[in-house]
């Protein structure tokens, strides 16, 4: 920024927030069951559906008034701006001198984008159809390793957003994927992880995928050397790296210095964040294991939900009105955590996905102009897919004392039809919706015959909110859909917080003292320590366990 740039304002200064602050007070006595019993036309009114999704924010604390008035605090922070920003290529991610580009890894064809003055359209989609390519070989068996074995089991190595996108997506589409194909992924340093993953495979028909934006991550290349070893100790011949080792990164220099030709290597870009990465050559094991048409429409899925972004108005804009509604409850209503819960067992990840998405994203509390921030960012998100998390912290989200805003996500038609399983499911999902919402009255325990002494611990509340996302079913393009409007949910809060969403600063302190500590664990029993008692302490009971 230079002395002469005009000082954004923070937004709790804006009269914006203001309106929004009064108006909270105005609704500290509205109920949603009132604000259900008052307007028979309030399901529609709130919900909003584009292409596959349906999103209805109705049993939100929320009315048309409140809409508005976020809606107009978006406005006033200059959301549709920054939207075009970080569609046109614009360096958005200041403190890192970068744009923001995950919407070219779905751009059509014929679509340009400019970046200092090179239009990165055609460099995606020739990375995509090199890994099209390259999926192709191995699903029909013509890539075969170094003895000429066919493979049959992918490797995913990394960690972060080159683990947790492709992890989630595999899951979540195993459905439309070759079953033919073992498909693992390593992340953890710790070596249970990559030693139970291996445990079966034969080294002849295995394939690693090594994947780090930088390849500089401790975790991924700790576990791609043992990768190597694990190979080498089988195959003896270094030249047979070159045909069970494939590098996803952005950075070809370090990928050499590993050993990975870089023929082998599918490049991405700088203004690819790790977290937003899922649709680039990150998602390569995925492709493989689910094909490039069905990868494709996973695009198309990201791609309809992008545009909708773009040219949707701000009250009908489903990742605008996701996002807005949260910042609603986190800023407004004190709520310090969010729930993402979808009613999918192959959406088993998705909340841990979400985690990185949203966290490392809006974890901030320094805007873009340097200042402390005056209030909260980025809500604690978490969750479980339903019916398990019915059985075990939905008792707190009923009857305890703290709001928690719940995403429920479900499907129309299962991917496939297993006896009535899936009636239930949504039976269960549609029900929890409905008690959070409208509770159990007093006089309702009551009246159903319950001891006096007994009935107040059988009210509930009600007035918990949620928002209900469906879609027909679990497909491709549906999940596409899926994760872009958490992206872009994302992106509409940290504009209005006025944050960068798009840098992850602060897990570098822990990165360099683990690299400190890790010398100090192996260094003699007598070497000096310079970390604070507790530290050093731990430390010690290390060194003097694996004497
Ligand atoms: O430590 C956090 C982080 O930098 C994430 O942002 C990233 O997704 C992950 O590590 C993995 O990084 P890389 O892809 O460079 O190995």
């Amino acid at each position: 920024m230079s002395t002469t740039d005009p000082v954004t304002p923070p937004v709790q200064e804006r009269p914006e927030w203001e309106a929004l602050a009064q108006h909270r007070e105005a609704m500290a006595s509205e109920t949603i069951r009132d604000l259900f019993a008052a307007d028979p036309q309030r399901a529609e009114a709130l919900t909003v559906d584009d292409n596959d999704l349906v999103v209805d924010f109705s049993k939100n604390i929320v009315t048309g008034e409140t809409i508005g008035l976020l809606t107009d605090l978006a406005r006033a922070v200059g959301l549709p701006q920054r939207i075009d920003d970080m569609f046109t290529g614009k360096p958005i991610n200041t403190t890192e001198h970068r744009s923001v580009l995950h919407v070219a890894l779905r751009a059509s064809r014929d679509d340009s984008i400019v970046v200092d003055g090179t239009d990165v359209v055609p460099e995606v989609h020739e990375v995509l159809d090199r890994m099209g390519d390259f999926a192709d070989s191995i699903r029909d068996g013509s890539f075969t390793g170094h003895t000429g074995k066919r493979i049959r089991s992918v490797v995913n190595i990394g960690i972060g957003g080159s683990d947790l996108g492709p992890a989630m997506a595999f899951e979540a589409l195993a459905a439309y994927s070759d079953r033919d194909l073992t498909m693992k992924f390593v992340s953890n340093v710790d070596g249970a992880d990559i030693d139970e993953a291996l445990r079966g495979l034969d080294p002849q028909e295995t394939l690693f995928i090594v994947c780090s934006k930088t390849f500089t991550t401790l975790e991924t290349l700790t576990n791609a050397r043992t990768a190597r070893d694990w190979l080498l100790d089988s195959l003896t011949d270094e030249a047979a790296i070159g045909k069970h080792f494939v590098a996803v990164s952005t950075n070809a220099e370090k990928v050499a210095e590993f050993g990975i030709d870089t023929a082998n290597m599918f490049g991405f870009w700088d203004w690819v964040g790790g977290r937003y990465s899922m649709d680039s050559a990150v998602g390569l094991s995925l492709m493989v294991a689910i094909g490039r048409d069905q990868f494709s429409d996973m695009l198309s899925g990201f791609r309809a939900m992008d545009t909708h972004f773009r040219t949707a108005p701000l009250d009908r804009n489903l990742p605008v009105l996701l996002g807005l509604i949260g910042i609603w409850y986190n800023n407004f209503w004190n709520a310090e955590t969010q729930a993402v819960l979808p009613y999918s067992q192959y959406l088993n990840r998705f909340p841990a996905y979400l985690q990185q998405l949203e966290m490392e994203s809006n974890g901030k509390s320094v805007d873009l102009e340097g200042r402390t921030v005056d209030g909260q960012t980025g809500a604690i998100s978490w969750g479980q897919p339903g019916t398990n998390g019915q059985h075990a912290f939905f008792q707190l989200i009923h009857q305890g004392t703290k709001m928690i805003p719940s995403d429920f996500i479900g499907y129309l038609t299962p991917v496939r039809e297993v006896g009535d399983h899936h009636l239930l499911l949504m039976a269960n999902m549609f029900a929890q919706t409905e008690a959070l919402a409208f509770g159990k009255t007093l006089d309702e325990v009551l009246e159903s015959g319950v001891d006096v002494d007994v009935a107040p611990h059988r009210v509930f509340p009600g007035n918990r909110p949620t928002t209900t996302i469906l879609a027909p079913t679990l497909t491709p393009f549906v999940l596409g859909q899926l994760v872009a409007l958490y992206e872009h949910k994302v992106f509409t809060q940290g504009t209005v917080w006025g944050i960068n969403s798009f840098d992850q600063w602060g897990v570098e302190l822990g990165k360099v003292l683990a690299t400190r500590i890790a010398d100090d664990l192996s260094a003699g029993d007598d070497a000096d320590l310079d970390h604070d008692a507790s530290t050093s302490a731990a430390i010690r009971r290390f060194r003097e366990a694996n004497r």
